[in-house]
């Protein structure tokens, strides 16, 4: 009984996902919606225990419509497969959901209008833990102005809106693409996040059982079917 509760309310979560990410692409919040190609709302597991939160879309993200998709995406899914993950177990989003032009650094009225977005995804994800990956989206998290350079590797309970999370910040892979001994403290950081979720022997994802049908709408089951189909969770 029990677990068919759980089940029924994971289902319901990612149907609510789906809305958010139809709600989401068409924004016009901010002056972002002028310039870019499309919407990068976030994808991967949407029951995820571990969810990463990176800075905005650059080029390649903006042109496919996925979250770091560029080199940095690249660093990012080899440091998750030396953990034992894929990005199809984690869930990968950003503080914008839309590209600065030139890939400027996000500016604050964007984030501000951009941030209940995030928010939203976090509660309904419900992850254990929340990596920042560098300043922008580890201030915003944090609630702090203490810079990644202090802070990564450094986890700490935060609440979001109805969730307690463990945040943990890291150095953004785009920083340690270039930089030798920064990559190499985020390795360092990035070993740890088996045993941060208490699971350093199998991969952190955690299974979606069936949902029990009578408590998901035929409306709920066409959502969650059409964002499978485009492969975003
Ligand atoms: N950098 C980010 O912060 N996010 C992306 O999606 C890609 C690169």
């Amino acid at each position: 009984m029990v677990t068919v509760v759980a089940a029924a309310t994971s289902e319901a979560r990612r149907a609510e996902l789906v809305s958010l990410f139809n709600a989401v692409s068409s924004c016009t919040s901010c002056r972002l919606a002028e310039t870019r190609t499309q919407v990068v709302f976030g994808s991967g597991n949407a029951d995820a225990e571990l969810m990463f939160v990176g800075e905005a879309p650059g080029f390649h993200e903006d042109q496919q419509g996925l979250p770091f998709v560029g080199a940095a995406g690249k660093l990012l899914e080899k440091l998750l497969g030396e953990i034992g993950l894929t990005r199809d177990d984690v869930f990968i989003g950003n503080v914008l959901k839309c590209r600065p032009p030139g890939n400027r650094d996000p500016l604050a009225d964007e984030i501000e209008a951009c941030q209940s977005h995030l928010f939203r995804q976090i509660e309904l994800i419900q992850p254990r833990a929340v990596v920042t990956l560098g300043n922008f989206a580890t201030k915003l998290l944090s609630g702090s102005t203490a810079g990644i350079t202090r802070v990564h590797g450094q986890q700490q309970k935060v609440r979001l809106g109805e969730s307690e999370v463990l945040l943990y910040p890291i150095y953004h892979p785009a920083a340690a693409l270039y930089t030798q001994a920064m990559l190499g403290v985020l390795e360092e950081d990035f070993r740890r996040l088996p045993e941060l979720l208490g699971n350093e022997q199998t991969p952190v994802a955690s299974a979606t059982a069936a949902p029990e049908p009578s408590e998901v709408t035929s409306t709920e089951t066409a959502a969650v079917e059409e964002a499978t189909q485009l492969g975003f969770f």
